[in-house]
């Protein structure tokens, strides 16, 4: 296929609206434009989309994380079972939050934590379990309940991919104990930067609205308001992890939309699958046995080298020759230099992990891709794995 005429595809492009860009400069010249109405609105929408009593807006998923774990008070050597195939942000906020990570390995297919392995990790020393909804398909999370009930832990959902993601009917957040959601450029749903928490837990509740703004006990924008007080007091040593207006702006927006987005992208998912299931050398994403609604913030199969006669790194590397950028996520987290020093890990720990981590790779996928733009990604891939 001749692609030198092609401009160069991205694997994810954020998908913003006329209305949605109005709103961020109606909040540019409104006079406030860090935390404030917008965002209590967005966390308003967000807890009735979702249906949870609780959801604070925040910087980032990230920031999210950290102040989940943090609310978990934990002492040095309490331990954190969590997936060895996520995004490092899941591993350095456990570690910023005083605990030891424990990488438990994957399935193959949805490359979510192997619920048979959660149990065997638990030691006296496990306070917690950080599952990871990968690409938005749903952990099974009846399991994952009921081990954390039967050991007494807490559990922080990292569901950085799974806004609008739904598990046997109910929408990740929608129960369970704490879910962290991003809204960083690349996913479902954006707010430039972003994320959000929500809880059922009450302490979680309490902690929060406190913790992601200097441990202050009242909000920056009612002090300032008329009557308002400037006087306040400061209950804990707390972190900088509010929301802007201006990213409220856009998630207000963005999340009218979601529920179309993720549509769009089952669709254009069933087309990759449906196109690339003969290709031998490819293992295609699986979709979870138990009922879901996956929310596919990823289109990510593996790579056999053996079978290809080229591995992954090299498969991007043409693909990008062909103006095609694929995504890599991710590298094993367990294996990256501070946590094989810090924690003693080492290859072979995790071997289903390790392998899709060394094979993976993510095609384009967002909401505006054009079907013309898909097949250029079929043809040039099958050509290249030709
Ligand atoms: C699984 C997972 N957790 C956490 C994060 C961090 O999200 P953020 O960029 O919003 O901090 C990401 C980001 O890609 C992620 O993929």
């Amino acid at each position: 296929m001749d692609t030198k005429n092609h401009s160069f595809l991205p694997f994810a492009k954020p998908c913003l609206s006329e209305a949605a860009i109005e709103e961020v400069v109606e909040t540019l010249k409104s006079g406030w434009i860090t935390t404030g109405p917008r965002v209590k609105k967005f966390e308003e929408d967000l807890a009735a989309y979702v249906s949870t009593p609780y959801v604070a807006c925040l910087s980032s998923a990230t920031a999210g994380l950290h102040l989940a774990l943090a609310a978990l008070n934990l002492h040095p050597g309490d331990e954190v079972i969590t997936t060895a195939f996520t995004f490092i942000a899941t591993y350095n906020t456990i570690v910023q939050a005083g605990g030891t990570p424990v990488p438990v390995d994957v399935e193959p297919g949805t490359y979510n934590l192997n619920c048979d392995l959660v149990e065997k990790a638990i030691t006296p020393k496990t306070k917690a379990i950080v599952p990871v909804h990968f690409a938005g398909a749903p952990v099974d999370l009846d399991r994952i309940y009921d081990i954390a009930k039967k050991h007494h832990l807490r559990v922080i959902e990292d569901a950085a991919h799974a806004i609008g993601t739904e598990y046997k009917g109910k929408k990740i957040g929608s129960f369970g104990d704490t879910q962290v959601f991003s809204f960083h450029p690349n996913k479902n749903m954006t707010t430039g930067e972003g994320g959000a928490l929500s809880s059922s837990n009450k302490a979680m509740q309490e902690f929060v609205p406190m913790a992601r703004f200097h441990g202050i006990n009242r909000e920056a924008w009612n002090r300032f308001a008329k009557d308002g007080s400037q006087l306040y007091d400061v209950n804990m040593a707390g972190f900088k992890y509010n929301m802007m207006d201006i990213q409220a702006a856009l998630g207000i927006h963005q999340l009218k939309a979601l529920d179309g987005f993720i549509k769009n992208r089952q669709e254009r998912v069933a087309i990759y699958q449906e196109a690339l299931k003969g290709i031998a050398c490819l293992s295609l994403p699986k979709a979870p046995n138990y009922d879901h609604n996956h929310a596919w913030h990823l289109y990510a199969p593996t790579i056999e080298p053996k079978i290809a006669g080229i591995d992954r790194n090299k498969l991007i590397e043409k693909m990008k020759e062909k103006n095609i950028g694929l995504g890599l996520h991710w590298q094993a987290p367990h294996l990256f230099s501070f946590y094989r020093k810090q924690f003693g890990f080492k290859e072979g720990m995790c071997p289903v992990a390790e392998n899709i981590a060394d094979n993976i790779f993510s095609l384009p996928l967002f909401p505006q891709m054009t079907d013309d733009e898909q097949n250029r990604v079929i043809e040039s891939l099958k050509e290249v794995l030709k």
